[in-house]
């Protein structure tokens, strides 16, 4: 080949090379110094997400918590001490490294709980990733609202400590499970998932509480996991999506387990299942609290004869009821 020939092709080459895309960090719209401070990079947070209207479904609806939770995790920082380093300035570095998780957020569309692999529940830490639904169950509250115990009137419970088993169906990561065997001290807590991804979660974070000898994984289908077991307390957060909501999942969801939101058409598949079963694994004088989300309206419809209890929360109204033992032979 000819010189000239052959530099043509050795650039024509090169330029091919240089024409294939390249995963590239993405392009900041700001530069690290320009935000000094932690209310800094929690403001842009917020100004970026919203300008990308980014969906915060993942237990909050409020851009500041989130930003405010992404600053701290990047500055290994717990929430609760946001406040106090607020006005601290931050290093080049840290910026750094909190506009890149920032952005992963905007770009990915992931959970900021899958970024950092976990998620506060109760104050309490849990690891996640991509197995198990990002937990934002409202029955945590619950558990401390209407479970404490006391003569005020509002405990469906006598005392906590009389209680000696428990039962979360659809575990997932665990969280509720855990909770409940920290809300109730005497109590042994059975929780079963049909996923085995999402019981080798639950299993890292029981291990992370240091609750192996009073929380057991099952993998199962509801109660087939449990045999004829009777206890004191069921407490499930299932799927309960219905089909028009699975349709129309925020881009966020669409990175949690689909087994995880999948209720059927009118989104009770499971709900009914485990109200058809329940009164068969209730002691009598217990009782199964089920958060259905939206499905109030379609479950009354379907069971008028059920008196169910809607308990709210400081976040929710309707979405969780409590039916005693009773109420399910
Ligand atoms: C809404 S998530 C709740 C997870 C967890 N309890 C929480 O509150 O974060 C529902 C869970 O139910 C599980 N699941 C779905 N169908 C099930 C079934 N037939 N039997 C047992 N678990 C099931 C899914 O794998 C998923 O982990």
């Amino acid at each position: 080949m000819a010189k000239k020939a052959k530099t043509a092709a050795k650039r024509g080459a090169k330029a091919r090379t240089a024409a294939k895309p390249k995963a590239r960090a993405p392009k900041l719209a700001v530069a690290p110094d320009e935000l000094r401070s932690l209310r800094d990079l929690v403001r842009y947070a917020v100004s970026r997400c919203n300008a990308a209207r980014v969906v915060f479904a993942h237990g909050t609806t409020d851009p500041v918590a989130e930003a405010a939770f992404l600053v701290c995790e990047a500055l290994h920082l717990h929430p609760a001490q946001f406040d106090l380093f607020a006005d601290a300035r931050v290093t080049a570095a840290e910026a750094k490294a909190v506009l890149a998780l920032i952005e992963r957020r905007v770009t990915t569309r992931k959970p900021a709980a899958y970024l950092v692999n976990k998620v506060y529940m109760r104050g309490l830490p849990f690891y996640v990733d991509e197995r198990v639904i990002v937990p934002r169950s409202f029955i945590g509250e619950l558990l401390d609202s209407h479970f404490g115990g006391g003569d005020e009137g509002t405990s469906l419970i006598e005392d906590p400590l009389s209680v000696t088993r428990v039962l979360d169906l659809c575990t997932g990561s665990g969280c509720l499970a855990i909770l409940a065997a920290l809300h109730f001290p005497n109590a042994m807590v059975d929780a079963v998932d049909i996923s085995r991804d999402a019981l080798a979660v639950a299993a890292r974070n029981v291990a992370d509480h240091g609750l192996e000898d009073r929380v057991t994984l099952y993998q199962g289908d509801l109660f087939d996991a449990v045999g004829e077991a009777r206890y004191d307390l069921i407490i499930t957060n299932p799927p309960y999506v219905d089909a028009s909501g699975m349709a129309s999942l925020p881009r966020e969801c669409l990175h949690e387990p689909r087994l995880a939101f999948d209720g059927g058409v009118d989104g009770l598949d499971i709900v009914r299942r485990i109200l058809d079963e329940a009164g068969d694994h209730l002691v009598p004088g217990g009782g199964l609290l089920c958060e259905i989300g939206r499905g109030r309206a379609a479950l009354e419809d379907a069971c008028p004869e059920l008196p169910l209890l809607w308990l709210d929360t400081e976040e929710s109204e309707g979405e969780v009821f409590w039916l005693p033992a009773g109420m399910l032979v």
